[in-house]
């Protein structure tokens, strides 16, 4: 049912420093900081050959990422994003597994314009999933 590995996504303390990094350290090609107000981050694109790196930032008060970055203050890996082409189809068949989608269970937007859900981290090995309907 998966598709792609869409992008990893990394919660940084500094979000300039982190993408400078990417951009000097390792020579990636990095995008312009995205504000996503739904989702309560500051996003930084980078792309790779293979797959792209989302850097995440806190923005706003009830940011999901700023109790991350208190347990995890030098940054850390936060999710992965798997491509699917129908969420609505992939989280009907998750669910019948016993897989918890985050919040109401509804796609939400997400930074590329698309529908994206999230899969509770218990459920996978400790590791946040973000669906991505391409
Ligand atoms: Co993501």
């Amino acid at each position: 049912m998966i598709g792609r590995l869409n992008h990893l996504a990394i919660a940084v303390p500094d979000l300039e420093s982190a993408a400078d990094q990417y951009r000097n350290a390792l020579g990636a090609k990095v995008g312009e900081p995205q504000d996503e107000p739904d989702h309560g981050v500051t996003v930084i694109f980078i792309e790779l050959p293979n797959t792209k790196i989302e850097l995440l930032y806190p923005l706003g008060e009830n940011s999901p990422i700023t109790s991350f970055l208190e347990k995890n203050p030098s940054g850390g890996m936060h999710h992965v994003c798997y491509e699917v082409d129908d969420i609505i189809v992939a989280r009907d068949h998750l669910v019948q597994t016993g897989a918890r989608v985050l919040g109401n269970g509804a796609p939400k937007i997400g930074a590329h314009g698309k529908p994206v859900l999230f899969l509770h981290p218990k459920d996978f090995n400790g590791c946040l999933v973000e669906l991505e309907q391409v």
